[in-house]
């Protein structure tokens, strides 16, 4: 799958020294992967590498040498144990192929480096496990950074309590031999090189044999290494870590892999640091705030064992570096090696300084495209934030968006600056405002706050109101809703309503007003009620919102609330076509042929009041979906909207909501759940 979608037409051939355990989580993935097949196996235990060659219609050999020599492997995966596999990977390389090791590259940094040095000499790639930053939560994690969430990042606390081997390794003795830092320390570590470099300096460390021998249901083990070791790291830019890694501590204790990153605006706990898997929570609180849980915005990549190999093979087709690479497995060994001469010496103890290749994060593009496909099949997903241009030319958004209307109905208006807060702090990326909300100003407060994402990294729409179509007052509008969100260019702006109205004054902080005065300003009526209309055409109208683009105020133009024919006209007199239109659009108003008018244009769809429908939480039909699911109701909605291609941007007053309703990316529908769905629309 990931080298047919990069256009390479090879399959990569892959052989497997040591087919013990850990082989059985490998193979599955390297067969499975289209474009990776495994055509090798050996073991010193004959038996072991018949099983695993015939489970896998795979040919197995005697030894390392007759695989070399007889297969056409160009790839070898490394699963021999710990102290094997430096003279496996030495072997392999200089037989000119690339290797993926299991972790560690090597027990030595002298024989880690050595191994890089003769992977470079030959041409040939070396990688290494683990892959725990290409996990999702990982990633997602990552992004927090490099949004500015966190402001400066100074220090972190990494656990890695791996527990008494005993209890749940069938095969304990050489990772007790290796000890917590080679198995366990490992799996932070990656994750804290790629997010701030290499380690310069082990400022502290102490090493502990806590218990000498390792027992548990009859089985003994004696132990000389250390079983637990406390240290502080300082990161080349600065950061410093503390680091706890333990095989005595058990393995269930309320701190597993937990990763907790402080910088000065706020920070980010990542719950098992070692998940490559689609687990993993992440949860984020900017300073003075409660840690918010970050649900995945977009389907998350299942990664396997064989994942790294994957992305290796593809990176080798297309020879671009690849993410688990060998001078970050053998600066690990370095760090390892000054962890432990830090803790006889009690000194500190600088790491051998050598380039570390650092990947860029999976979603900036690149190298995301060389992973497995996002788990769960979804329509127009994306991540990016900022208007920029999908492949298909159309405009790209977050695939959910934030409601800032305060308006709940009636006289009703809620107060939604705690939850704009917690949907920022959760992940939403795509903020819906309109001068009509009243509401900019207190919202350009919030995202100048510490803590919130940088502007680059958000996708901000407003509206104009009816009442500010002319052309002076549009202008007057646009540059008001700028300033009060403090940006220099909106993202997109909207014609709220096709209808043109009289000018009643500019429109600033109707949050601060009463509903009579607000409503006094944006509705005028005349005598007997209806709104007094403005002289302004469409066509007119829409010349100002394009002088808008051409001075840089906005990026994209979109409308809202309109009908297909007042696209129809509006497409007829537009130079710069509308991208983004936003409707009501619920399941008893699933309006498909707007969506389909929209589709063929390439104008992307935003639904707006995706869920209060008088009823619509309440309908059983979306109950029992949800609970198939292990949703709720409202996920159904939003998810059934996300997989038409349409943006849907809840809005909510309750916390619990606001992140329950982003996170609709575990799951999808299947085609009967649709059915039941589109047999709820309602002909009025
Ligand atoms: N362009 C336009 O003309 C236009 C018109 C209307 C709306 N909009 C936009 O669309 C946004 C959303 O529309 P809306 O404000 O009408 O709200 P909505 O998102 O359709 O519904 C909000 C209602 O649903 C409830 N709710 C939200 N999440 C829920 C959940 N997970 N479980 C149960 N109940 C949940 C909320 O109650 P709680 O607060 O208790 O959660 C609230 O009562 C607006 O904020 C605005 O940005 C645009």
């Amino acid at each position: 799958m990931f080298l047919s979608a990069l256009g390479v037409p090879s399959d990569v051939k892959v052989g497997i020294v040591g087919c013990g355990t850990i082989a059985d989580r490998y193979a599955p993935g390297i067969s499975r992967a289209d474009g990776l097949d495994l055509v090798g196996v050996t073991d010193l235990d004959r038996a072991r590498a018949d099983r695993l060659a015939d489970a896998r219609d795979a040919t197995a050999y005697a030894d390392l040498d007759s695989l070399l020599a007889r297969s056409d492997a160009s790839l070898v995966c490394n699963l021999t144990t710990h102290e094997a596999h430096a003279g496996v990977t030495r072997q392999c390389l200089d037989a000119e192929r690339h290797v993926y090791s299991e972790k560690p590259l090597a027990t030595s940094a002298a024989e880690a480096w050595d191994l890089v040095d003769r992977a470079d000499e030959r041409g040939v790639r070396l990688g290494c496990a683990p892959i725990s930053l290409m996990g999702d939560a990982q990633q997602r994690a990552w992004r927090y950074f490099q949004e500015g969430r966190l402001g400066t990042v100074r220090t972190a606390y990494a656990d890695c309590n791996i527990g008494r081997l005993t209890e749940w390794n069938a095969n304990p003795e050489p990772f007790l031999r290796a000890g917590p830092l080679h198995d366990g320390a490992v799996y932070p570590l990656t994750v804290l090189v790629g997010y701030f470099g290499p380690v310069e300096r082990v400022e502290a460390a102490h090493a502990d044999l806590l218990l000498d021998e390792h027992t548990h249901e009859g089985r003994s083990f004696e132990v000389e290494t250390p079983d637990h070791v406390v240290c502080v790291l300082r990161f080349a830019d600065g950061v410093s870590v503390r680091l706890t890694a333990s095989m005595y501590v058990p393995h269930r204790t309320r701190s597993f892999y937990d990763l907790e990153i402080h910088g000065d605006s706020g920070s980010i706990h990542l719950a098992d640091a070692a998940a490559f898997g689609a687990g993993g929570e992440v949860e984020f609180a900017r300073l003075g705030r409660e840690y918010r849980r970050v649900p995945p915005g977009a389907p998350p990549r299942k990664l396997e064992y064989a994942s790294g190999i994957a992305e290796m093979a593809a990176a080798v087709e297309v020879g671009r570096p690849h993410h688990a690479n060998g001078t970050r497995a053998a600066h690990l060994v370095s760090v390892i090696e000054a962890i432990e001469a830090c803790a006889e010496s009690d000194a500190p103890v600088a790491v051998e300084s050598r380039d570390v290749e650092r990947p860029t994060p999976l979603d900036a593009g690149g190298t995301a495209t060389a992973l497995p496909p996002p788990a769960t099949a979804t329509t127009r997903a994306e991540t990016g934030a900022n208007a920029g241009s999908k492949d298909d030319g159309t405009v790209s958004m977050p695939p959910i968006g934030f409601g800032c209307s305060r308006y709940r109905g009636g006289d009703t208006y809620v107060d939604l600056r705690e939850s704009i807060e917690v949907a920022l702090d959760c992940g939403y990326r795509l903020l819906d405002c309109a001068e009509l909300y009243g509401n900019e100003a207190r919202i350009g407060e919030i995202l100048a706050r510490p803590g919130s994402p940088d502007r680059d990294a958000l996708f901000l729409l407003s509206k104009v109101w009816n009442t500010n179509h002319a052309p002076a007052d549009l202008r007057a509008a646009c540059d008001r809703s700028r300033e009060a969100l403090g940006v220099e260019t909106l993202d997109c702006y909207m014609i709220h309503w096709p209808d043109a109205w009289a000018h009643q004054g500019p429109l600033d902080d109707l949050a601060d007003l009463s509903h009579e005065e607000a409503t006094a300003l944006t509705f005028p009526t005349d005598a007997d009620g209806d709104p007094v209309a403005a002289d302004v055409t469409l066509a007119e109208t829409w010349r100002t919102m394009e002088s808008l683009v051409a001075d840089g105020w906005v990026e994209t133009l979109g409308v809202s609330n309109f009908s297909i024919a007042d696209l129809d006209e509006l497409l007829e007199v537009a130079e710069i076509p509308p991208q983004v239109i936003q409707v009501g659009r619920d399941p008893y108003t699933p309006r498909e042929d707007l969506v389909e008018f929209c589709e063929e244009r390439g104008i992307r769809l935003m639904a707006h009041s995706p869920l209060s429908a008088d009823g619509l939480l309440d309908e059983p039909v979306l109950a029992e979906i949800a609970a198939d699911h292990g949703v709720t109701p409202a996920g159904v909605v939003l998810r059934w909207n996300v997989e038409r291609g349409v943006v849907p941007i809840p809005s909510s007053t309750d916390a619990e909501h606001v992140i329950e309703n982003a996170d609709v990316f575990g799951f999808s529908l299947t085609d009967e759940d649709r059915d039941r769905i589109d047999a709820l629309e309602r002909s009025e």
